[in-house]
Order: C-alpha cells, then sequence, then structure tokens
C-alpha cells in the first residue's frame, strides 16, 4: 500500500505517519508539504533514512506538484490546510487557498489517477458550536469563522465527488486534537510553554468556553480503521468526548507544571468565539474504535512532552511565531482592560 499524506510534517499528520508505518509496516508513505511555519521536517527527522518513507516539498494548490506525488499512490489522506482559526480572522486568503483550492487540485488529480480512496479530514468546527446534544454526521453544517468555512468547503467539494462522479471519498470531523510536535500557537502547547517560561496564559473571555481535547495517537488509530473499514461516500465524526472548559484546562496545566493559578490573564475575546463543541462518534465506534486517553490523562501527557522538550518548542516561540503572538497579546490585553474600563 502506497499513501499520499499531505501535510505530513505537520502536527496530526506527522503522527499519522508515524502511527500508520508503525502498524503496516509494508506500507510505503508519500508526505507532500509546502512547509509553512506550521511544518516541520524535526516532526520525523527519524524516519529520514526509512525506505518506506518519501519527503516531498511542494505546494497542494499545484497541479504539477501533485502530479508528480500522486503517481503509483493507492489511498490519499489530505491534512495540509491552514489551520489556526485567530490567523483566519486576520488573513483569511490563504486558508480558501489551501482548505478549498487546495482540495480541489488533489481531488481532480486523485481522480485521473484512478487513486481508490481520497479521506478529507475536517473538523467537528464546520458544525459551529452547540450547547446541546452532540452532533451526527447529518447535522447542518453552519462554520462561523473563516477557517471552519473554509474546512467546510474543502469538505463538501470532496464529497460531491462520491455523488457527482462515484469517486471514492471518505470525510472525517475530528475534534481538538492534542500531543507532542503541536505548533504553540494552539491554546494547549501555548500555554504549557508560556507556563514553563513563567509567561501569563491568555485566557480569551471568560474562559469558560469548551473543547473535547483528544489525545492524537486516538485520531491516527481512528484513521487507521477509517482507511481500513470506512465505506466510501461516507462522514465519520472523531470525538473522544473529553470535553473541559478552558479555564479548568489552564489550571490543569498549571497544577502539572507546579505553578501558580496566577499566570491566567483574562484578555479580550476572540471574534465571534464557538463556545462549544461536541460530535457524536458512535458510527465510527461501531466500527470498532474507542478513544484511549481521557482529557486529564491527555493534557497531563501533553504539558510534560513539552517540559522535557524544549529543544523542539524553543527555536519556534522565537522565530516567526514571537512577533505573531506579541501583537496579538498586547493587543488583546489592551482591550480587555478597554472593556472592563468602559
Ligand atoms: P498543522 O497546522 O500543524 O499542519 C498543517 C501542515 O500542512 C503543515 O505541515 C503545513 O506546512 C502543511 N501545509 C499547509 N498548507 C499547505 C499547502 N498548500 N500544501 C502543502 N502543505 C501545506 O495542522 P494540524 O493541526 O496537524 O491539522 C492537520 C489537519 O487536521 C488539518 O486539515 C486540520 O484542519 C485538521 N484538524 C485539526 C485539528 C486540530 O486540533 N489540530 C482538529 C480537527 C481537524
Ligand atoms: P485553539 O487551540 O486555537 O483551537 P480552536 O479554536 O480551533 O478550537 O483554541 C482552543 C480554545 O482555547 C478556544 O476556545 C480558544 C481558547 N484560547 C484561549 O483562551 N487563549 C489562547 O491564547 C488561544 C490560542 C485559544
Amino acid at each position: 500500500m502506497r499513501i499520499l499524506v499531505t501535510g505530513g510534517a505537520g502536527f496530526i499528520g506527522s503522527h499519522f505517519i508515524r502511527c500508520y508505518l508503525a502498524e503496516h509496516p509494508d506500507a510505503e508513505v508519500v508526505n507532500l508539504d509546502k512547509l509553512t511555519y506550521a511544518g516541520n521536517l524535526e516532526n520525523l527527522r527519524d524516519f529520514e533514512d526509512d525506505a518506506r518513507y518519501h519527503f516531498m516539498k511542494g505546494d497542494i494548490c499545484d497541479y504539477g506538484v501533485v502530479e508528480e506525488a500522486i503517481h503509483g499512490v493507492d489511498v490519499v489522506v489530505n491534512f495540509a490546510a491552514e489551520t489556526h482559526v485567530d490567523r483566519s480572522i486576520g488573513d483569511p486568503e490563504g486558508f480558501l487557498k489551501t482548505d478549498v483550492f487546495g482540495v480541489h487540485v488533489l481531488l481532480e488529480s486523485a481522480r485521473a489517477h484512478d487513486v481508490r480512496l481520497f479521506v478529507q479530514i475536517s473538523t467537528d468546527e464546520v458544525y459551529g458550536p452547540t450547547m446541546d446534544d452532540p452532533f451526527a454526521e447529518d447535522a447542518p453544517l453552519t462554520p462561523r469563522n473563516p477557517y471552519s468555512a473554509s474546512k467546510a468547503g474543502g469538505e463538501m467539494l470532496a464529497r460531491s465527488y462520491f455523488t457527482t462522479y462515484g469517486y471514492p471519498v471518505i470525510v472525517t470531523r475530528a475534534a481538538n486534537n492534542i500531543g507532542p510536535n503541536q505548533y504553540p500557537e494552539k491554546v494547549v502547547p501555548l500555554f504549557a510553554t508560556n507556563a514553563i517560561e513563567d509567561k501569563p496564559l491568555p485566557l480569551y473571555g471568560s474562559g469558560d468556553q469548551e473543547r473535547d481535547y483528544m489525545y492524537v495517537t486516538d485520531h491516527c488509530a481512528a484513521l487507521d480503521l477509517i482507511i481500513e473499514k470506512g465505506v466510501p461516500g461516507e462522514t465519520y465524526n472523531i470525538g473522544a468526548g473529553n470535553h473541559m472548559k478552558n479555564v479548568e484546562m489552564a489550571k490543569l496545566v498549571l497544577r502539572e507544571l507546579g505553578k501558580s493559578v496566577d499566570l491566567i490573564t483574562h484578555v479580550r475575546d476572540r471574534e465571534g468565539h464557538d463556545f462549544r463543541y461536541a460530535v457524536d462518534s458512535t458510527k465510527l465506534m461501531e466500527l470498532g474504535w474507542e478513544p484511549e486517553y481521557d482529557a486529564e490523562t491527555a493534557i497531563r501527557r501533553t504539558v510534560r512532552w513539552y517540559a522535557e522538550h524544549p529543544e523542539w518548542w524553543k527555536p519556534l516561540k522565537s522565530g516567526e511565531f514571537r512577533e505573531y503572538y506579541e501583537k496579538q497579546y498586547s493587543k488583546r490585553l489592551e482591550e480587555a482592560g478597554d472593556q472592563q474600563g468602559s
């Protein structure tokens, strides 16, 4: 089996490659990645000399590059995306290019080359927020920010290839992933690394918002099962039911590191902040999936990894990220003060 993994130098894609090659020693993986700020070859450095692993630097929006990468491939798993909600609010264009147009280029090429299965990695964020029961796969999509709207566009296009051309596509909608190697703009690694450095933890708004924090290897196991047993044309939710309020998550991170709760700093809320995501994963469980990690274990394991691997995240926090983050943080802090004062 030869798999084309796009975005495999990022957080989830690199874990998926690692897990897949461990479970399927005879498989071959081509990793096509543009190496944006979020792509990091360190994530798979130990596979560099593995004959089963081939890295190609390139953009999924480029037909020529995709044509080259897709030769002889049995399955495409598309992780490549712009992924950070806050960045999508500030500058949505790159999200539309990669998360919608990039999916189009991959689908066209996969269909032309008779790739036998296309797995589009989507997100629970396409449903929008809910305070009620978890969403099943047939719930309407009501994305509310440019990231989730572009992901919804990408997955709808993918599903249209099944209904229009009978092309075998599966869409997956996962909850928030956490674990090693997640770029420190996302909340858990941001809070962990800030706490390690005794810096404030910027909690948006009240901090009562909730996320379902799934450990990344649980997501990878779900994808492996879906490639094996999933039904083309179907969509699968992947959520561990690990709901936790942001403020509780922040306190847990601090407790694990032995730091004071005084590091929690309330800042101005995210624009259009989705309060709570929740998906029903019964359909996936019926295929035989069960998550291994609960919320507390997943968060504590993740925090410990960041504490033990400063060599991985310190260079990231002093590079591109620093300027972006410091501007964001000081603006949010200032605007929180303005809101309280008015
Ligand atoms: P990430 O930001 O860590 O990595 C994205 C990777 O895609 C990077 O390596 C980047 O270089 C690459 N990339 C970006 N644009 C590209 C392009 N045009 N061509 C080729 N490569 C490109 O993302 P992640 O957190 O690992 O998420 C992976 C996928 O899973 C995304 O599709 C995301 O929407 C989805 N997802 C993520 C989460 C989460 O909690 N992180 C939850 C559900 C779904
Ligand atoms: P994030 O990791 O950006 O993932 P997403 O918004 O895609 O779910 O944020 C997770 C939650 O944490 C979300 O409710 C916003 C909140 N958050 C903060 O409170 N402070 C921060 O600095 C960040 C980045 C997020």
